[in-house]
């Protein structure tokens, strides 16, 4: 297996381009079983988990086109087409949904579209239990009957679903899709209250309008759908990922330097400007997306994650690094996911001062981390290493670098193209 080898110190210097969002990308595939038409979705980023959902919709009878040299207002995002004229099977198989959980996505489509689906429980996970419970709750109340059996969910519909009032218990960005691209096709209206407001679930709700589908209160925690009989295709291009742009201004942050996110989507990432300027490092917003210039030793800040518009969860580990080298002392506390602190164990051996109770984590500035051999179990730990790695002394070996090809298109090249010391040792 690949390892990434980072010799730290070196400030980043330059301009990085931010690729389309995995997590947005993710639904808007899902959406394609909804039509029997063309849907073509530009800015679609090079990463493995869009390969495993391609997969998974191929088994259902999705015909999947790729143009790998697509250029769109100077963004290199592949363009991919999808067609589910068919469903010629309804089952998502463990062995695909346990290798990504949001394969669930294709379950809430299925259903609305042929009134069937059997898909893999994905389980348990590394950051959490992360049960799917809402997402089958909200489709049972949208008249799904819905069976547990031998890890699998057994959903079918006798006719249409049809519309109702649900009600989140929290505002989950699976559950949310799901049921809101359920709801496009079920017989009359659907109030989904307590929705997940991310960017993401913004462009998804925004793609599914223009194939036809009637939806209200986009953006807010309150979705109105009008379920229509068909859905047709259409074109859209993927947002930016503000999470790659994120784990970027990060990395600019903990070694300094002076970088641009090209196509950066700075109106989402308000929560993670504030906190970069509340750590002293400046970001300005450009004609283009974002400026990043880390000078000087970061100040400690405190951050809890939150739901949108909150501090994503996804930056807490990236943002925990650069704590983990800040003057003083900052209290970073997860609240969405009960076990997200695995990073914590291995940014220690880097020399990290950090203590854990329960949802929160202490974590005092050292003056300098030092590099050393290192792996994650999940995606967005592997980053916070990586950035870990460019402030460190000496060289640090990140193992296990399948987590961050699941997420980050090209990490290694990115960084080194801004003067980073970063290469993949491949195995
Ligand atoms: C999505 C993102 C992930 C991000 C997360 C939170 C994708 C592909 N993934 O994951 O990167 O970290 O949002 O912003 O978009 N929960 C339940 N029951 C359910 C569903 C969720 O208890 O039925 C819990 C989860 O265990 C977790 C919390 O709700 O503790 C948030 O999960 P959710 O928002 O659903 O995250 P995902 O959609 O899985």
């Amino acid at each position: 297996m690949d390892s990434i080898r980072i010799r730290g110190g070196r400030p980043l210097e330059g301009e990085i381009e931010i690729f389309g969002a995995k997590n947005a990308a993710l639904p808007l595939m899902a959406a394609s079983l909804l039509t029997e038409e063309t849907l073509t979705l530009s800015n679609i980023p090079h990463l493995t988990d869009i390969t495993t959902l391609a997969h998974l919709l191929a088994q259902h009878g999705v015909e999947i086109g790729m143009d790998g040299n697509a250029r769109r207002g100077g963004n290199a995002g592949r363009v991919l087409s999808l067609r589910a004229r068919e469903i010629t099977d309804t089952t998502a198989p463990y062995e695909l949904v346990c290798r990504m959980r949001a394969s669930i996505l294709v379950l809430g489509p299925l259903l609305a579209r042929v009134g069937q689906a059997t898909v893999s429980l994905p389980g348990g996970c590394a950051i959490g239990t992360r049960p799917v419970d809402m997402h089958i709750d909200g489709l049972a109340r949208l008249g799904a009957e819905i069976l547990l059996e031998d890890g699998y969910i057994r959903a079918r519909v006798r006719g249409r679903l049809r519309g109702a009032e649900i009600r989140l218990p929290f505002a989950s960005v699976g559950a949310t899709e799901n049921l809101l691209m359920a709801a496009t096709l079920a017989d009359g209206e659907t109030v989904i209250r307590n929705a997940a407001r991310e960017p993401e679930v913004v462009d998804l709700a925004l793609c599914l309008k223009a194939m036809g589908a009637e939806i209200g209160g986009i953006g807010s925690d309150e979705l109105v759908i009008r379920g229509k009989e068909a859905l047709s295709g259409t074109e859209h291009d993927v947002v930016g990922d503000r999470i790659e742009a994120g784990t970027y201004a990060l990395a600019a942050a903990i070694v300094g330097g002076d970088v641009e996110l090209a196509g950066a989507p700075a109106p989402s990432l308000r929560a993670l400007l504030d906190y970069l300027a509340s750590a002293g490092v400046a970001v300005s917003e450009t004609p283009r997306g974002l400026r990043v210039r880390g000078n000087g030793r970061p100040v400690a800040a405190d951050v809890t994650t939150q739901p949108y518009p909150g501090f994503p969860t996804d930056l807490q580990a990236q943002a925990m690094a650069l704590m983990a080298v800040a003057d003083g002392a900052a209290v970073i506390t997860e609240t969405i996911f009960e076990n997200r602190f695995m990073h914590v164990q291995e940014l220690r051996r880097m020399g990290a001062d950090i203590t854990v109770r329960g949802p929160a984590a202490l974590v005092r500035g050292v003056d300098a981390l030092t590099g050393a051999q290192v792996m994650a179990t999940d995606l967005r730990a592997s980053s916070s290493l990586v950035l870990a790695g460019l402030a460190a002394e000496g060289e640090t070996v990140v193992h296990r670098v399948y987590h961050l090809d699941r997420g980050y298109e090209r990490i290694e090249d990115k960084l080194a193209a801004c003067g980073a010391e970063i290469d993949r040792v491949p195995h």
